[in-house]
């Protein structure tokens, strides 16, 4: 049930406690809220889709020429860097994010603003180090 939150000075603001499925439309998750969600999906990426991706291409890339040809294909097509720019946004991102919660964990940075600035932190570090891999991916440089 959303409430009105009423600290003296403060700006009226809903205060949701056990949220009802109605309610998701008006819900702002916050920032750290963001990052522990995208840490969870991307351990989840990296585990089901990253390693047996990484297997697979490795064994192409080492069984026979023919193979090799095969990974020299999946990598260089279009599809295979865009799964494999996903691939590197979540190791980045999970990176980022884990550092901060074993800092989180050593009670470094737990106050409400400094723990806004470090998720925004991940979310901008982890999307700026993308783009370069992606502009590297793309033969930009
Ligand atoms: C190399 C840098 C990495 C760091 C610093 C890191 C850090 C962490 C930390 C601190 C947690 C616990 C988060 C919490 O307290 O809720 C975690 C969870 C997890 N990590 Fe990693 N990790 C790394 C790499 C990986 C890799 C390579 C994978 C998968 C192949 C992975 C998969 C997962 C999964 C599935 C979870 C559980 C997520 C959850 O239940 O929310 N991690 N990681």
């Amino acid at each position: 049930m959303a409430d009105l939150a009423t600290k003296p000075g403060a700006r009226a603001r809903p205060e949701f406690r056990n949220i009802h499925v109605s309610q998701l439309s008006q819900y702002r998750l916050p920032l750290a809220g963001i990052v522990s969600i995208l840490h969870r999906i991307s351990g989840a990426a990296m585990f089901l889709v990253g390693i047996p991706f990484i297997l697979y291409l490795f064994q192409q890339s080492i069984t026979s020429e023919i193979s090799f040809e095969n990974y020299r294909a999946v990598v260089g097509s279009p599809l295979g860097k865009i799964v494999l720019l996903g691939l590197v946004w979540g190791y980045l991102h999970h990176f980022c994010a884990g550092i901060r919660y074993l800092l989180l964990d050593m009670h470094v940075g737990v106050e409400k603003e400094s723990s806004r600035t470090s998720a925004a932190v991940v979310l901008g570090v982890s999307l700026v180090l993308t783009a370069v891999v992606a502009l590297k991916l793309f033969g930009v440089f």
